[in-house]
């Protein structure tokens, strides 16, 4: 994610500053679960031990990633977790306020091989980026990509699960703390993010504020393809109609390497969508050509942690 100012001044200026974000980011690996960035996924898949992993085993193999260099994958506070709401500690929060998650245009949408990633335009004006506040949160975190988890049918897709049972999807909506300036300095710390967890359902019609999001789909099937959305995505009506009621716990990112700086909100009411819509992420491939399916993280252990 290139500072917005980069994009007013010389190519020289925009490299040097691509560059220092690199090195910069060096020491913090961050994985494309929370990064907008295709160019540095591309710069993380290449340096990880992961080369030559075949990609329709990457969630299959999911184990395996505690032992990536550098990973955090094996530590105490990973997620997903299993939520159990008998055991989870009752705690009145402030309300959620959601900024500027009006009408969204000209979203970018890329299939990367393991999630359908929803970032915003390079030249997005600053302040009409979205924000979130509240909801026990301190400070202000920053809109920085949504992307998707779903399973090969409605049986299964949540990262998260609610007494052991899964829902056929959920939507996260990443934030950084604008307190460390950027997503990547957020990153090295371990309230960086702020992650908004939607369970998806199937309901009996089709939800229309999912249309803009699902209906390009069919246009970024393989591996790396990009578009632009054409229509407006209202994130506000991408949330559940509740949103008082959520679990909070501390955790990490899904993917390598799992960094354990996720301030996790998961909403506990659910959001409808209709099979057909679900059906538009299964239709998704994977580098190998496969159908991108049951991207999700298994539940991993609670440790010493304590779910509000
Ligand atoms: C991780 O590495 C250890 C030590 O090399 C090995 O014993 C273990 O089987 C590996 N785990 C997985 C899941 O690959
Ligand atoms: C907010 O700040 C307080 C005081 O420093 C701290 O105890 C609490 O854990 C913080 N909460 C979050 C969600 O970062
Ligand atoms: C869905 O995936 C699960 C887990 O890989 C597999 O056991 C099951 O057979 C698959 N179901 C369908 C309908 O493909
Ligand atoms: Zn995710």
């Amino acid at each position: 994610m290139m500072p917005q100012s980069s994009l007013t001044c010389c190519p020289f200026v925009m490299f040097i500053v691509f560059v220092l974000l690199l090195i910069s980011a060096a020491g913090f690996p961050v994985s494309d679960e929370a990064y907008p960035s295709s160019a540095f996924e591309h710069w993380i898949y290449g340096k990880s031990n992961l080369k030559g992993t075949s990609w329709n085993k990457w969630y299959a193999n999911s184990g395996a990633w505690a032992n990536l260099t550098g990973s955090s994958c094996g530590g105490k506070q990973q997620s997903p977790i299993n939520i159990n709401p008998r055991s989870s500690v009752r705690k009145t929060f402030p309300k959620f306020r959601f900024h500027n998650y009006g009408n969204i245009d000209r979203m970018i949408l890329m299939n990367n091989g393991h999630t359908a990633m929803y970032s915003l335009q390079r030249k997005f004006p600053k302040g009409r980026i979205p924000y979130i506040t509240g909801g026990g949160l301190n400070g202000t975190y920053e809109f920085a990509q949504f992307h998707l988890h779903w399973g090969n049918d409605s049986t299964r897709g949540s990262e998260h699960i609610i007494a052991s049972k899964s829902y056929p999807g959920e939507l996260h909506l990443v934030h950084f703390n604008t307190k460390y300036g950027s997503f990547a300095d957020a990153t090295a710390h371990s309230d960086g993010l702020a992650v908004l967890g939607i369970f998806l359902k199937i309901g009996p019609g089709e939800n229309p504020y999912f249309r803009p999001v699902v209906d390009q789909l069919g246009d970024v099937l393989q591996n790396h393809d990009e578009t632009i959305l054409t229509n407006l995505v209202s994130f506000k009506d991408l949330l559940p109609k509740q949103t008082t009621s959520f679990y909070r716990y501390s955790g990490s990112l899904t993917t390598p390497f799992c960094q354990q700086i996720v301030i996790w909100t998961v909403f506990d009411t659910p959001v409808e969508v209709s099979e057909k819509q679900m059906n538009k992420f299964r239709k998704l491939e994977n580098l190998e050509g496969e159908h991108l399916v049951n991207n999700f993280r298994p539940s991993q252990k609670m440790h010493d942690r304590t779910v509000f």
